[in-house]
């Protein structure tokens, strides 16, 4: 697809599908990173003189005005981290956009109000693709981590405009290529979580792709009981136990090594610094369940990675919102940053929990890349094809019937 490297974008509308979808706190940005790494594209487009018009959705309005979920404060914010005034429209299509639109200079940034406060956003409606791109003469989509939904302002507008990817779509894009695509191996995966049932897609795709395969959190205890390792009161899903045997089969016949823990830490309760002991997987007390990975996995695990050249990271090893069941999490997650300084491992992590679990670690800056993604991750780890990448690459400036 086309980049903005390919666009004359001076004195052009350019319409800049961005994920402004930022964590919120009793009214409060809770983290900048999704707007600061949009930086890079706004502050290119507009010093080459692009009329830049900011159009994203914010939470799930359901096509309602939810004040609460006005993108009004997130364009102040986003202004803030640009270090360069941003203006606001309180619609994004009709003539609130149009008269923001109007008044545009060469350089200007405007940002559009929350998309999905039209049903016709998720809807994909052709009507409110089609003025959303009545707004430009060129769209360019930077929202990877929106990309997995298809909808008006992701996928129906490329059909009208002709549309490039931004830098932080490239960014995304080659990290993640580099990782499974493409990668060099040995390649590994760690993949952590609850289900085993919500991640049945993703571990298949992965399977097939990586050298190892390291099972983290309550995931992990479905796979052991499955091999009938006693877990106790541990969280697990026991009508997985057949599909986890099958799973480890098919790890085994593609020569993919799975690793599961081989001691663990145990509470009697789910709470901050509840009392635990460290036991081997296979005293696993019945009255206890295991919340963290023991120090020999870790150690194990760390050695592990140590030989790979590549690591996919989605999830944490165990419950490391509580004290003290992060160790496990955040002495892996350091193992990995340590290699990825030392440049013997290209390291990528994704995924909602993912990334507050590396930035509790401290080492959320320490990976090689971090995605801004969460469902678009997990999405294309499944190996699905994101309608919004899509869009860029074959519908573009395609006209739909009217
Ligand atoms: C995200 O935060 O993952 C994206 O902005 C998509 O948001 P959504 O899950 O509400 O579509």
């Amino acid at each position: 697809f086309r980049t903005i490297d390919d666009i004359d974008c001076a004195g052009k509308r350019v319409l800049l599908r961005a994920d402004l979808n930022v964590p919120v706190r009793e009214g409060k940005i809770t983290d900048l990173t999704r707007l600061e790494r949009l930086v890079p594209t706004i502050r290119e487009l507009s010093e080459k003189g692009a009329r830049v018009i900011v159009v994203s959705h914010f939470d799930r309005p359901k096509g309602r005005r939810v004040p609460e979920m006005s993108l009004e404060p997130v364009s102040a914010a986003l202004a803030a981290v640009l270090g360069h005034p941003v203006m606001f429209a309180h619609d994004c299509i009709g003539p609130d956009a149009e008269a923001a639109v109007a008044v545009l200079k060469d350089g200007d940034v405007l940002v559009l109000e929350n998309t999905r406060y039209h049903a016709g956003e998720e809807a994909n409606d052709p009507e409110l693709a089609l003025a959303l791109s009545k707004l430009a003469d060129i769209y360019v989509n930077d929202a990877f981590s929106a990309a997995h939904r298809a909808h008006a302002s992701t996928e129906g507008v490329a059909r009208h405009l002709p549309s490039h990817a931004g830098r932080l779509m490239q960014a995304e894009l080659d990290a993640l290529t580099l990782a499974l695509e493409n990668p060099e191996r040995p390649v590994g995966a760690v993949i952590g979580g609850a289900k085993i049932s919500t991640k049945l897609d993703l571990i298949g795709n992965i399977l097939a792709k990586v050298d190892v395969l390291i099972i983290g959190g309550a995931m992990a205890n479905t796979f052991l009981a499955a091999k009938g390792v006693e877990v106790g009161k541990s969280l697990q899903e026991a009508e997985m136990h057949d599909t986890a045997r099958a799973i480890m089969a098919q790890a085994e016949a593609r020569g993919c090594r799975i690793l599961l823990p081989v001691d663990a830490v145990v509470a009697r309760e789910f709470k901050a610094n509840a009392a635990n002991d460290t036991v081997a997987i296979d005293a696993v007390p019945a009255d206890t369940m295991i919340l963290d990975a023991g120090p020999l996995t870790v150690a194990y695990l760390a050695k592990e990675v140590a030989k790979l050249r590549t690591l996919v990271w989605n999830g944490p090893l165990g419950a490391f919102e509580i004290a003290p069941f992060d160790v496990g999490t955040n002495t892996l997650a350091r193992a990995v940053a340590a290699l990825t300084k030392a440049g013997t491992l290209r390291s990528v992590a994704g995924g909602g929990d993912t990334v507050s679990a590396l930035r509790h670690a401290g080492v959320v800056d320490q990976f090689s890349y971090v995605s801004t993604a969460g469902g678009a991750f997990l999405e294309w780890l499944e190996g699905k094809a994101l309608p919004g990448i899509q869009a860029l690459t074959s519908l573009r400036g395609i006209a739909l019937p009217t």
